[in-house]
């Protein structure tokens, strides 16, 4: 029987080809079988002597072939072992982690409340008008029949720009009116949402700033009637369909008859009983037939044409809505309560 020469040659090959290694220790294995000093290859080398001639060129041929492979795979194997031990340290995301949250702004509380009133009386066909809040004192008081001695001043403690005495922090919305009229012929129908100003203590009830939304509605023929309707359909808007409301006779100077309105927030808790003296009726607006003499002052014929006008604060609406006990918490900017709505 003829001896394979070739074999022991073929099976070195093929175990070369299926080598894998997954970490330097086995690539140090790999290289020392095969290319170490004792590596397998060598005494296939020393066989040449014994091989018969005529086999010789092809036998020192594929010694020479898996030689060859062997450094080629080393090559092969090493790149591979250092591109993963450079990407060890770089950590894989998981990508099946809920996202971390963005961090939304809210909107302020007072915003919130002002959108909403807003958003009820354009239901009855009231536009958005606003103006200035730096104003002046004919617009603010002496248009809105409320002139120099007029002891209707001392109701709002005024702050005046010091070197324009004639100019002023409009202490009420109701300046909107009186620009509004000036410049626009009746039917008039507008929501006037802003920031006013009174020079007072600040306390956890009051403010030296805070927000009103006037409205003013001038046609033919409007009547209380009118002004009591459209308020019940606010407050049922705003406080839900089983509120109660009431109008208390009052005194504004530029209405006549004014009346100031109540809702019936009643008597749940200590809180209630609190904020409503003991009532449970508490008081968020003031309204009037406008004075034909502000008719007057603005061009309007009040012979012609009356109207309605009312002015409600927020911020004591944004109190109750959202239980909020202090009137400060609104300006200070604290994220700890803006986040809350
Ligand atoms: N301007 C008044 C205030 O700030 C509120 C007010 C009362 C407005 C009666 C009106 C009104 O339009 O008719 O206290």
């Amino acid at each position: 029987m003829s001896q394979d020469w070739f074999l022991p040659i073929k099976q070195v090959i093929q175990a070369i080809q299926s080598e894998a290694v997954s970490d330097a220790a086995t690539l140090e294995r790999f290289r020392i079988q095969y290319l170490g000093s004792k590596n397998i290859l060598k005494p296939l080398f020393s066989e040449i002597a014994k091989v018969p001639n005529e086999l010789k060129k092809e036998y020192g041929q594929l010694v020479n072939e898996a030689k060859q492979l062997a450094e080629s795979k080393f090559k092969e194997l090493s790149e591979s072992i250092a591109d993963q031990s450079s990407h060890a340290d770089i950590i894989k995301p998981d990508l099946s982690l809920p996202a971390a949250d963005i961090n939304r702004g809210s909107r302020h509380p007072i915003s919130i409340v002002m959108d909403r009133i807003v958003d009820i009386f354009s239901k009855i066909g009231f536009a958005v008008a606003e103006d200035r809040e730096i104003e002046d004192d004919w617009n603010n008081f002496t248009a809105l029949n409320t002139p120099d001695d007029h002891p209707a001043r001392d109701m709002q403690d005024t702050f005046y720009l010091r070197d324009f005495p004639s100019l002023l922090l409009r202490t009420h919305t109701s300046s909107v009116q009186s620009r509004y009229m000036t410049a626009n012929k009746p039917p008039i129908r507008i929501l006037a949402p802003g920031r006013v100003y009174r020079n007072e203590t600040i306390s956890a009830r009051s403010h030296c700033q805070f927000h009103q939304v006037e409205g003013l509605y001038i046609d033919k023929n409007v009547s209380m009637a009118d002004l009591k309707q459209t308020l019940l359909f606010f407050a049922q808007e705003m406080f839900g369909p089983d509120v109660k409301i009431r109008l208390r006779p009052s005194f504004f100077p530029f209405t006549e008859p004014s009346a100031e309105m109540d809702i019936y927030w009643g008597l749940k808790d200590e809180t209630d009983h609190r904020i409503t003296k003991g009532t449970g009726w508490l008081e968020i607006l003031g309204c009037g037939m406008v004075d034909p003499a502000v008719l007057q002052n603005c061009g309007i014929d009040p012979n012609e044409y009356s109207g309605f006008a009312f002015g409600m604060g927020i911020e004591r609406q944004a109190m109750l809505l959202y239980k909020i006990p202090d009137i400060r918490y609104y300006f200070e900017n604290d994220l700890r309560f803006l986040k809350q709505f």
